[in-house]
């Protein structure tokens, strides 16, 4: 039987994993669109995802997410899908996200993520000691990024070379 081609990468990953990043190269090497969870989720919102968390707390975050989630997936353009760090903390978001596409997880070392996020201001549970909230949120989410399809240790790589790893595996699977 011959198989459909899938239409839809998802990256998912800790905060500071580099999903934005690797998102925007990828989309450029497959021709495909680019959509941002958090982008979107600002854009339809017209809100700062830092003001939907003081606003509405982190669970009204999540409806929100969720909402934006089933949308994007449900486009039926070709696109490459950068989700929030916490995008998969939800059962629903998680079989959403594989019934519609390849998930790919980005890994990295605790001292690359903390290295990367610490001056950030705009991740709103990342506020206080940065350190401190990742090594407890990476705790906490030690084993939330496993139901990927492919998982990628961005440790030691560039960008270039994590979209060579997804590409490869997504054309072979
Ligand atoms: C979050 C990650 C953020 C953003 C929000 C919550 C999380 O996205 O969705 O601040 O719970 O890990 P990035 O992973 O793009 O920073």
């Amino acid at each position: 039987m011959e198989r459909l081609p899938l239409k839809k990468l998802v990256l998912i990953g800790f905060m500071g994993t580099g999903k934005s990043t690797v998102s925007k190269l990828l989309a450029e090497k497959l021709g495909w669109k680019r959509v941002d969870g958090d982008e979107e989720i600002e854009r339809l919102e017209n809100r700062l995802i830092s003001d939907i968390f003081a606003a509405d707390g982190e669970a009204g975050f999540r409806v929100i997410e969720t909402n934006v989630l089933e949308t994007i997936l449900a486009s039926e353009e070709s696109s490459v899908i950068a989700t929030g760090g916490g995008a998969v903390l939800s059962e629903i978001n998680r079989e959403l996200m594989l019934s519609k596409g390849f998930v790919v997880a980005l890994k990295a070392s605790p001292e690359q993520i903390i290295a990367r996020v610490k001056t950030d201001t705009a991740r709103p549970l990342l506020q206080g000691d940065a350190e401190e909230r990742v090594n407890l949120l990476l705790e906490q989410r030690k084993h939330a990024y496993d139901f990927a399809h492919l998982t990628i240790d961005t440790t030691n790589m560039s960008a270039e070379e994590v979209v060579a790893a997804i590409l490869t595996q997504h054309m072979i699977s």
